[in-house]
Parts: structure tokens; sequence; C-alpha cells
């Protein structure tokens, strides 16, 4: 199993480009499967989640072609296999982004209940209320979700809570829906707008996305497109807590600053000079170390869960004491126990980490747990004293790309060890 070992104390500087958005560049995949002629997709990461989707689009019977500089044609003329199994969902929770195209596109869906990261229970039920709200038949047997529906109807959906990929299943279901739908409080995230873009270039109309209310007037079928996968803003996030970390200077390339916000807020109030330009971001910590701060995960605008395990590494350096809150993923602090382990003086308070920071940690071997979980132990193995070895890192490479070469460039010591 890959291992990670890094010699920390560097402190990280130079320039580094970002990937496309894993996921912006899952559901797109997945909508695929509503086109009815050739797809051309850029900008998408090479990933393990990405070569789990393509793998279970070829199970389907999708022709997938993987060309150079980063981009993916997807021929889902010839689907014949309706059904997403248990070998490929158990791996990646975001399977479930093929339930809504398929039903909409072929009346018919089959898919195994997820696996994917263990931060929770993550239950699919708000996905299964809206198909069924658009006229499906949705029985849960044998472990597979199994919908049907001759056509799917247009219909008012209203989430009761914010969910990403949610929000995502029933829009690629409603862009091939006879009639209205109109989603309500629904997830606002760049990555949900990305897709709707997506959709829009096919044929879908589509308005609202990246607001709180989806609008879909559903066609009769949709086309080809060539789309580019919006920058990973989690990504991007990482290396820049990764640079506050260690009092580092680095510009992120080729991301999308807009979508940074709440990120870039933090890491100011925590001491960054940040300038940012149209795909730019500039961090410089002129040597300083951070000063803690209080940050609460919410839906998108409000600060993403998938960086709160990163925040944690930074204020177990950081210069006072700082609070954590979770309020989106239960059991979403595994990365805590890890950071203990290497002197982090945190402590768990129900869904909140308080932590004091420490001047150093100190190297420890640690074990990735979850995707983002996984990076919180690589960036505090960054800023520790001595050598970290981060077990379990197929977690890191399910989400982020060639992360060591990234790091090596902005100077890091760091490698893959079997
Ligand atoms: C997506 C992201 C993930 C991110 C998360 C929150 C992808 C592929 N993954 O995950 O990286 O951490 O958004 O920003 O885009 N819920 C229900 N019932 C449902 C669906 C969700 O109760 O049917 C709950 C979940 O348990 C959770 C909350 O809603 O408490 C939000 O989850 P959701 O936004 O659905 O997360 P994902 O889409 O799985």
């Amino acid at each position: 199993m890959d291992k990670l070992l890094i010699d920390g104390g560097v402190r990280l500087s130079g320039k580094v480009s970002m990937s496309g958005a894993k996921n912006a560049a899952l559901p797109i995949l997945a909508g695929t499967l509503l086109a009815t002629e050739p797809v051309q997709i850029r900008n998408v990461p090479h990933l393990k989640d990405v070569t789990t989707t393509i793998a279970l689009l070829q199970t389907m019977g999708a022709e997938v072609t993987v060309g150079d500089r980063l981009s993916v044609e997807v021929d889902a003329r010839n689907i014949s296999r309706l059904e997403a199994p248990y070998e490929l969902v158990k791996t990646m929770r975001a399977s479930i982004l093929v339930l809504g195209p398929l039903l909409a596109r072929f009346g018919e869906a089959d898919v195994s209940l997820p696996g994917g990261c263990a931060i929770g229970a993550r239950p699919v039920n708000l996905h299964v209320a809206g198909l069924q709200a658009m006229g499906a038949s949705v029985k849960v047997e044998n472990g597979f979700i199994k919908a049907r529906a001759k056509r799917l109807k247009g219909a008012n959906i209203m989430f009761d809570m914010v969910t990403v990929t949610g929000t995502e299943n029933l829009l690629m279901a409603a862009v091939l829906a006879d009639g209205v739908t109109v989603l309500e409080n629904v997830a606002r995230e760049p990555e949900v707008l990305d897709l709707a873009n997506f959709l829009i270039g096919m044929g879908a109309r589509i308005d609202g996305a990246g607001s709180s209310t989806i609008t879909v007037h559903g066609v009769q079928s949709l086309g080809g497109t060539e789309y580019t996968v919006l920058p990973d803003r989690i990504e991007t996030g990482t290396y820049l807590v990764g640079a506050a970390m260690t009092g580092g200077h680095i510009r992120v390339e080729d991301t999308a600053p807009e979508t940074l916000d709440a990120v870039l807020i933090k890491l100011r109030e925590a001491g960054a000079d940040i300038t940012v330009g149209d795909n730019w971001i500039d961090l410089d910590m002129h040597g300083a170390r951070p000063t803690a701060v209080n940050v609460r995960t919410a839906p998108y605008p409000a600060f993403p869960t998938d960086m709160q395990a990163q925040f944690c590494a930074l204020n177990a350096v950081a210069i006072g004491t700082g609070t954590v809150t979770e309020t989106i993923f239960e059991n979403r602090f595994q990365h805590v126990l890890e950071l203990q382990r290497m002197g982090a003086n945190i402590r768990l308070e129900g869904n909140t980490a308080i932590c004091t920071g420490v001047e150093r940690l100190t190297a420890a071997p640690v074990m990735a747990t979850d995707l983002r979980a996984s990076a919180s132990l690589v960036l505090a193995g960054l800023a520790a004293e001595g050598q970290t070895l981060v077990d379990r890192i197929y977690h890191v490479d399910r989400g982020y790309e060639r992360i060591e070469e990234k790091l090596l460039q902005l100077g890091a010591t760091i490698r893959r060890v079997l």
C-alpha cells in the first residue's frame, strides 16, 4: 500500500498549477450518459475517483477515450447495461450520480447503495424522494436502488436540507423530464453551476443554477458538446493552507479565486498576505506562524466542510486557540486523533474541535482515514519536525492529482514509498 514520507520543516515556496475540480468532473462524467452524441470534456483531473467513474461508464457500454491534455471523450450512444455494480460503487459514493441520468434517458436504473468516505451516515433519501416526486417508482432490493419511470415528469421539489449530489442527481433527471421542474433549497456550490453549464451546452434548458432555486424545462434529447471543467477550489485551499502552516509564500495558478471567498477570509484572518488575480492566488506568510482561527462549516458560499480538516491542521501549529465546528457531517473528525499523535493540542466537544496551537508538531507514523483527513495529515507532516509517514494514501489519490509532484515543486521534501 502506498505511503507518503515527508521531511517536515520546509517553507513552501514557488508556483503550482491546479487541476480540474474532482467534484465537478464526477457529475459531468455521469451527465455524459444523457447525451445521444459524443461529448468532449477537458481539464479532467487524473484521479482515482475519475478512473472509477470512467470504469462505471464503460461497464454500461459507453465508449470512453482518454486523450492528451486531460481530455476525455464519452460516447454514450450505445448504453447496454443500466446498472452500477457494487464493486465500483463501494469505492466511491459519487457513483450515485448515474441514477438520475440513467433513469431520465432510459427509464430504468439499478444503482448499488453507495460506500465512499466513512464520514457519517450519508443517506441518499433526498435523491430518492425527488425521483419519486417526478413519478419514478423506487425500491431498495438486494442492496440496490431500483428506479423505474417510463418518462419522468416535471415536479416542484423542496429539499429538506442542502445536498450537493442530491441537487446534481435531480438536475440531471429533470433535464429530460416531461415539463417543468422547480428545485428549491438546492446546493449553490460552484460545481453544481459547472454541471448546469455543461448540461446547457448539451441543449438543456436550466435557469437559476448557482442560486437556491433552479428551474428546468425538460427537453426531448441532449446532444454533444465540448466542456472544460472548472478548477478545484478544495485542492487550491489545501495548498494555500500548506503555505500558511509553513510560513511560506506560494502562487497558486489556474484556479478560480471567486470560488474561495470563505477560505481566503479565514486565511487572511490567520495572518496571510493574499493577492488575487483573474486565475491565481498569491499567499505570503512572510515567515510568520499563523494565528488560530474559528471556522464553522456550512453549505456554499459559507466555509466548506471539505476544508475543515486542513484548518484543524492549521490551528494545530497556530498561535492561540481556534475552533472548528462541523455542521454538515457527523463523525468527520478522524484526523483529530492522528493530529494528536503528532503532538497537537486538540480536544473534541461534540461537533467542535478546540485547538491550541503548538510551536512545532512532531513527526509520527499516521494513517489516512478519508480524503480530506488525509490531506490534513500531509499538511501536518509538512509543518512537523522530523519524518512523517502517512499510510493509506489511496484516500489522498482519490482527490489530489500528483500531490507529491506538486509539493516537490513547492520545495517540500516528500516521496511516495511502497
Ligand atoms: C458532496 C461532495 C463532498 C462534500 C459534500 C458537502 C461530491 C462528489 N462530494 O458530497 O466532497 O463534502 O458535498 O459539501 O460532490 N443528506 C441526507 N440525505 C440525502 C443526501 C444528503 O440526509 O439524500 C445529508 C448528508 O448526510 C449530509 C448533508 O446532507 O449530512 C450534505 O450532504 P451532501 O451535500 O449530499 O454531500 P455529498 O453530495 O455526498
